[in-house]
């Protein structure tokens, strides 16, 4: 295989850019930014996101398995940008964001235009990310705006 070819045919996949939420078994509440999502299903609605195994993120989702994904708005880039590394909840704040929870307990984000929740109805371990699927099982909507694409950003993950 060309590997350059591969790289750029990869990077032409179009993707959106969120926060995923997730947690703990003692409810302790962590989020990181992720592009690899895509609806897969109507009904059940289900959603399926890749996530790097073996990170705190990755280790969280196997045990609880639940997540949220925070839509973000267009220029949202500082936000973002701050969940590219671990981050630790100070009261009801993750790296200086305010969060609430619903039915999960993963956070949701006052500052995402839009959000839902997932439980982990499924998973494939190949490879070095993980392919969690996720039945929506609670949404809500903030705010009208345009989401977030990673395009904006003139960020990559992929190739
Ligand atoms: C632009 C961009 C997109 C990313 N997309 C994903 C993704 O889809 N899945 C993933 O597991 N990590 C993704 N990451 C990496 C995570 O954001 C990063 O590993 C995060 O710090 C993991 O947090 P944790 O250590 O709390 O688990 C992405 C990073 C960047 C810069």
């Amino acid at each position: 295989m060309d590997v350059k070819a591969k790289k750029t045919a990869l990077r032409g996949i179009s993707y959106g850019l969120y926060i995923i939420g997730t947690k703990d078994e003692e409810g302790n509440v962590n989020g990181f930014t992720g592009n690899w999502l895509t609806q897969t299903s109507f009904e059940p609605p289900l959603v399926a996101l890749a996530v790097k195994a073996g990170t705190r993120s990755e280790e969280q989702i196997k045990k609880t398995e639940m997540f949220s994904v925070n839509i973000l708005q267009s220029g949202k880039k500082d936000m973002v940008t701050a969940f590219f590394k671990s981050v630790e909840p100070e009261g009801n704040t993750l790296a200086g964001y305010e969060f609430y929870t619903e039915k999960t307990g993963c956070p949701i984000f006052k500052d995402a235009l839009s959000f839902f929740e997932c439980q982990v109805v499924d998973k494939v371990e190949k490879g070095d990310h993980f392919i969690y699927v996720g039945e929506v099982t609670n949404a809500g909507v903030h705010r009208e705006g345009n989401p977030m694409t990673l395009k904006e950003t003139g960020f990559y993950y992929g190739g």
